[in-house]
């Protein structure tokens, strides 16, 4: 096994391990301490079929095979395919320069107490330009706040709210797929959560506020809340920050959801890009209802 750091700002890429054959439990430790350690994991030239991915999740606390928005796929539970050209690579662009699947910052499962461990990408077929994944470290942008920033956000609490990624889900192809309906404002209640968590594994401070999610603060409203809101993203989502990995085909990209946002950068419409995707299950609850937070505001 080859281990070479990703970027500057962290991430690994790995070499000479296949995801899709049997591995020893001691090999398996060995990941996932690189997923605990770096957060970011891209194994390179795998080859694997839909139901090798979902089995690839073992290791890491196992596939997730019902996905609150997705349909599960009819060939593997706990698969979604994300593609430019359709699930059934019957879509065209009418543009070829149009911009596809472009998606802002975001945790995935935000809008839930209780998100996914992680998630891998696996890219079937990689665009020669764009579709890129960005990733920002929750580590890294909490160790770089400003002082009084960081003792803004001590102890506060970010609205994380699927009504609020609404107007931006316009862009998301796998969402698209969804009729209105389905993307109405209510689709999940609003949830809240630690604006800065230790990691459930590592205990490292990750510092917790998706620009498609946040919504404002529980304990501070009003126009002191949004240019709270409007400095912290600034702050999260500065280009020192950002890591964007161009794919090859037969990247498997693996990241911890609990430490790390991610957001895509769309892929010209002339390209074909097709990546599947499985999440791996959540653990514990990052975040709570917004009536138990507003029983624990009353009681304190
Ligand atoms: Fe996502």
């Amino acid at each position: 096994m080859k281990v070479e750091k990703l970027s500057e700002l962290g991430g690994v890429s790995v070499e000479g391990v296949d995801l899709s054959a049997a591995r020893s439990t001691g090999e398996d430790r060995v990941l996932m301490a690189l997923l605990d350690e770096h957060g970011l994991v891209v194994f390179r030239d795998q080859k694997l079929t839909k139901r090798q991915l979902v089995e690839a999740g073992g290791p890491f606390g196992g596939a997730m095979l019902n996905k609150p928005t997705v349909a599960p796929d009819p060939e593997a539970l706990g698969i979604s395919v994300l593609s430019t050209r359709g699930a059934d690579g019957d879509m065209m662009p009418d543009d070829p320069d149009r911009i596809m699947g472009k998606i802002e910052w975001h945790s995935d499962q935000g809008y839930l107490v209780q998100p996914n461990r992680g998630k891998i990408l696996y890219a079937v077929q990689a665009p020669p330009e764009g579709g890129m994944t960005g990733f920002i470290d929750g580590q890294l942008t909490y160790n770089g706040l400003p002082q009084d920033l960081r003792e803004q956000v001590e102890g506060l609490h970010v609205i994380q709210s699927w009504a609020h990624s609404v107007p931006y889900q316009g862009v998301d192809r796998d969402l698209r797929r969804n009729d209105d309906a389905e993307l109405h404002a209510n689709k999940f209640a609003d949830v809240v959560y630690p604006v800065v968590y230790p990691h459930p594994v590592t205990g490292v401070k990750v510092l917790n506020c998706p620009p498609l999610w946040a919504a404002g603060f529980l304990e501070l409203s009003g126009p002191a809340g949004e240019a709270l809101l409007a400095r912290l993203e600034a702050h999260i989502t500065q280009p020192q920050f950002q890591y964007w990995h161009q794919y090859r085909t037969g990247d498997a990209v693996l990241w911890d959801n609990w430490r790390f946002l991610h957001g895509a950068s769309g892929t010209p419409g002339r390209h074909v890009r097709t990546l599947w995707s499985m999440s791996i299950n959540p653990g514990p609850l990052l975040g709570m209802t917004t009536e138990e937070a507003a029983l624990r505001q009353a009681a304190a």
